[in-house]
């Protein structure tokens, strides 16, 4: 072909034809009167029409709704107009023809965006559930709480948060152990967001709460098919879940011998295998331990494996109960008062932190939340929680300050001391001027002059 080829009006016909007959948009050309000359394949699958039914007939009367003849009529391009024919969709361009200054047809470029369609309603969905699952592996595997946050006033629980804090970095297996609602999970978590595994995942088993018949699949997850009832396409175990981050087997005392040994085995091997699987995963998971039993004592009794407890007792922390770090009751009940209801100053009377104080707290931290929460809902607006706002068992327990030792005294001396504290309390609220005293004076009926006299003991 010589280059002047290219002049050629025929070979220019030719090239256009087979360019739009190629192309991947549909085109559809139209005359001055709006008679359809040229639809291309992909015009006449894009409308699921043949050809015989466009060429040669009036746009608008096989097209209803087509908006080329206005086009042709005003001149003006139109883009990006969006159509739905049945199931497809289309998006058209619909421009003019000018030929010496004159409009002498239009041309329609049709673009399918079914499949476009279809693919970013996937992804909506897929993103959806995607978002749905981050949420809930965020609230399920990343735990809130840090070691800095869980420090006290005591000695006591601040040497454990100090142990714990290096325990985090050694990367050992860690038993936990202390009585019920002690925090033992909070300091868990700690550890975890302490540790070098902090982005990885969190996974909290409690090994009481699930029965023994299921805690191996629990952890161990089962193959495809494994048993009847087993979910299709299987389901991974808890151990493959927490692979590069930390295990928390809570309540690792209920373990039942059996699962003990194959727990053992695990942690020896670093490998599971998923229940009615051959081949065995490698996992690399930090385990936490944590019981209320005396698992020393169980050891003796042969209820808790002896090799076990060895592994996971690399590192161990006690966490002291309540009642032997009194000097974080105060501003445990603060902190948890104002976790509770933030909107709300609350402030507890001297009366009921002497019964904190004086109270043994066989709950440990778990009882002092729910007293504190059941007090606050009791409360008046100014927030103070009063002796007469906690469970009745409290105000009832032999902790309570009037039945504590230091008013096992002659009546007339816990009667002065009695008064006393009310006189302070009133001077307080009703202010030390002589208006003030009056006031006082009126309520407790009595002469402003007997009221100097009991101000001056
Ligand atoms: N330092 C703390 N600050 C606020 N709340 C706390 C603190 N420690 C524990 N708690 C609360 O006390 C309750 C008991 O804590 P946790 O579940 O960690 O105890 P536990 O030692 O695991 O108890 P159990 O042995 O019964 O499982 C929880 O509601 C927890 O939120
Ligand atoms: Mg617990």
């Amino acid at each position: 072909m010589e280059p002047n080829d290219f002049f050629n009006p025929n070979f220019l016909k030719e090239l256009a034809l087979s360019v739009l007959n190629s192309i991947n948009d549909g085109i559809l050309i139209a005359d001055k009167v709006g008679i359809i000359q040229y639809v291309n394949p992909e015009y006449t699958r894009i409308v699921g029409m043949k050809p015989k039914d466009l060429l040669g007939k009036i746009l608008a009367d096989v097209r209803p709704g087509a908006i080329l003849p206005a086009v042709i009529e005003t001149g003006k391009t139109v883009s990006g107009v969006y159509r739905e024919v049945k199931e497809t969709k289309y998006v058209v361009d619909i421009a003019p023809i000018v030929h010496d200054g004159n409009i002498v047809g239009g041309v329609s470029i049709v673009k399918d965006i079914t499949e476009v369609k279809k693919l970013s309603k996937a992804l909506e969905s897929a993103q959806s559930s995607l978002q749905k699952l981050q949420s809930t592996m965020e609230s399920y595997f990343c735990p809130k709480y840090t070691l800095s946050q869980l420090k006290g006033d005591s000695e006591k629980l601040n040497r454990t948060i100090k142990l714990a804090e290096k325990a985090a970095l050694a990367d050992a297996n860690i038993l936990l152990l202390g009585e019920s609602g002690t925090g033992k999970e909070l300091i868990a978590q700690g550890i975890h967001n302490a540790s070098p595994r902090q982005h990885g995942p969190f996974v909290p088993v409690n090994c009481a709460a699930i029965p023994s018949v299921l805690l191996e699949s629990e952890l161990f997850g089962y193959a495809d098919g494994a048993f009847t009832g087993a979910r299709k396409g299987g389901k991974l175990g808890l151990f493959q879940l927490a692979h590069r981050g930390t295990l928390f087997l809570d309540e690792i005392g209920d373990m039942h011998v059996d699962m003990q040994a194959k727990l053992l085995r695990i942690i020896q091997e670093q490998k599971v295998r998923r229940v009615g699987e051959l081949n065995e995963q490698k996992i690399d998971v930090r385990i936490i331990a944590a019981t209320n039993q005396d698992i020393e004592a169980m050891v003796k009794r042969g209820r808790f494996r002896q090799d076990l407890y060895y592994r996971l007792n690399a590192f161990q922390l006690s966490v002291p109960p309540l009642r032997e770090r009194k000097e974080d009751i105060i501003n445990l009940s603060y902190s948890i008062a104002n976790d509770y209801d933030e909107t709300i100053t609350f402030t507890l009377s001297e009366e009921v932190k002497k019964l904190f104080y004086l109270f043994d707290w066989p709950g440990n931290i778990r009882e002092l939340k729910n007293v504190i929460e059941y007090a606050c809902n009791m409360t008046s607006q100014d927030g103070e929680i009063k002796i007469e706002h906690l469970p009745e068992r409290m105000q009832n327990s032999k902790y309570h300050p009037y039945l504590s030792s230091e008013y096992l005294q002659p009546l007339k001396d816990s009667v002065k001391q009695f008064e006393k504290k009310l006189l302070q309390n009133l001077l307080i609220k009703f202010g030390e001027t002589l208006e003030g005293k009056k006031k006082i004076a009126k309520i407790l009926k009595i002469s402003v002059s007997s009221l100097y006299r009991k101000l001056e003991d």
